[in-house]
């Protein structure tokens, strides 16, 4: 057996029923930002001794080919007050430099480690990381390339905001010369107002249409707009007009996020969005994008108009079908393997000092390493893999060395049952009606402790960042 023992709270068994209605109950939490409370779910498994870490990273990538690579650039023309991701303050904004050298330090450390690793995706996220200037960009893209092995069909995929690609059209050519495939870009929403409230640059829909200009030239045919509903008082119109002028870009794939206020700046704004008004926004934009020629099964975010492509990143597409094991370096970047999961410095403070300490003192700048057990592992897995609304069961068989029917088999059947999910050749689906009850759904594959947080959770998303941190 190579995972650890669960705890007692791991041991637990609960009635699919009750979990699958407190999962509908605190919709807010129960998605696939998966363990929900870290130091109430999985404080029992923190390896706490950092002189351990070094040797746990190599043990948990032994055997694991090919692997994920994912690099935090955590900066931001400012910040949006939605926002959930590691971003630092403007004042720490001013070390781009300094932190992608550190950046390259922590590669080159992994390298030595685990050895040229065949890479089969390559994300450079944030934040946004097309803030620092190109040419740090490169540097990062060739020390990986150099480092690492790419798989000849792999494609490396950035993130970039309306701004900078309508007003820096050298940088967005760059990216592609640099063989850089694919670009996502942040709308969210149009309306004025809302962005102001959001504290989200407002600075007008035709920028955007001269940044899809930019991105076009520059050579990218992979393209990618994130547009978010579930705000309180977005209106049904105010999001149509949203779904309607992503459409008029012609991008090959719109991601529709559903807003999750956890440890956000309007966490206290998540009782005034209910679950009914957060359906009919993502029931009517689905339906249009269908109409439109952008395709997903039930359940998934990504909505691509290019036959047999996911419309996400290699990177996602193999974390999420596969449960392919990722190396996340930057501030509180995630790492993942079969039997252990990681967060870097940074993941919680959000401020850069922790992680170029860390790197300056040659270690892995690791602030929490969890040693997870089968379950644990299991849903974790199971919630990415909703991020495409279903399960590869192969991929499930081959991680965990069982079948995905005898791991949950009274979930699955009450989920059967219900109408919720269906067998098909490949894979375990969510359904249309299943769609709808996303939230139950996710919570019935949870390991028992975190479905104890749910049927427990009495609906302070405060308290979530207090107990957040404590893991520091
Ligand atoms: C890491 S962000 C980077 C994109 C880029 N910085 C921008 O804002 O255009 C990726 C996407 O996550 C989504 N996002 C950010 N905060 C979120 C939250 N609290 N809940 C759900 N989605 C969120 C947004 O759609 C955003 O475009
Ligand atoms: S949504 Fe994008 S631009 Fe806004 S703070 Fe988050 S990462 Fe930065």
């Amino acid at each position: 057996m190579k995972w650890v023992q669960p705890c007692s709270a791991d041991r637990q068994i609960y009635r699919p029923q009750d979990v699958f209605d407190a999962g509908e109950r605190h919709h807010h939490i129960s998605n696939t930002a998966y363990p929900i409370a870290h130091s109430r779910t999985w404080g029992a498994y923190r390896v706490a001794d950092r002189a351990r870490h070094r040797e746990r990273v190599q043990q948990a990538f032994a055997g694991e080919e090919p692997i994920c690579l994912y690099a935090h650039i955590p900066f931001c023309e400012k910040r949006c007050s939605f926002c959930e991701y590691t971003v630092v303050n403007r004042e720490e904004s001013k070390q781009t430099l300094p932190y992608m050298q550190r950046l390259e330090r922590e590669l080159n450390a992994y390298a030595d480690l685990l050895g040229a690793r065949r890479i089969a995706g390559f994300d450079i996220g944030g934040g946004t990381p097309s803030f620092v200037p190109q040419e740090q960009i490169e540097s990062l893209v060739g020390l990986a390339r150099q480092r690492f092995d790419f798989a000849p069909d792999m494609r490396i995929s950035i993130e970039t905001t309306p701004r900078i690609a309508a007003q820096e059209a050298d940088k967005i050519r760059a990216y592609r010369q640099m063989g850089i495939e694919r670009i996502s870009m942040g709308i969210q929403v149009i309306q004025p107002d809302l962005l102001r409230i959001l504290n989200r640059d407002s600075n007008g829909v035709e920028h955007h249409f001269r940044a899809v200009e930019n991105i076009r030239q520059a050579g990218f045919d992979n393209f990618n707009v994130d547009l978010m509903y579930g705000f309180a008082n977005q209106t049904l119109e105010s999001w149509q007009a949203t779904v309607e002028h992503a459409l008029a870009l012609d991008p090959e794939a719109i991601t529709l996020y559903r807003m999750r206020y956890k440890l956000t700046r309007i966490s206290d704004q998540a009782d005034q969005v209910t679950m009914d008004q957060v359906r009919v926004l993502s029931r009517w934009a689905k339906q249009r994008l269908k109409a439109a020629g952008y395709l997903a099964n039930p359940g998934k975010n990504t909505y691509c108009r290019v036959p047999k492509d996911t419309g996400t990143s290699d990177y996602i597409a193999r974390r999420v079908i596969q449960g392919m094991p990722y190396l996340g370096l930057g501030l509180g970047a995630q790492t993942f393997t079969d039997t252990t999961i990681a967060y870097n410095d940074g993941a919680v403070a959000k401020n850069l000092m922790p992680y170029f300490r860390s790197v300056d003192a040659g270690q892995l700048p690791l602030q929490d390493f969890y040693d997870l057990p089968l379950a644990q592992m299991m849903a974790k897995m199971i919630c990415v893999s909703f991020y495409f609304g279903e399960i590869d069961r192969a991929a499930f068989l081959r991680k965990f060395g069982l079948p995905l029917e005898t791991a949950y088999a009274a979930e699955i059947e009450f989920a059967l049952q219900r109408g919720l999910m269906e067998w098909k050749p490949e894979t375990l689906s969510m359904t249309t009606l299943g769609e709808d009850h996303f939230s139950g759904l996710c919570a019935l594959f949870h390991a028992p402790s975190v479905k104890g947080y749910l049927l427990e959770y009495a609906g302070d998303m405060s308290g979530d960042r207090r107990l957040a941190l404590k893991v520091s």
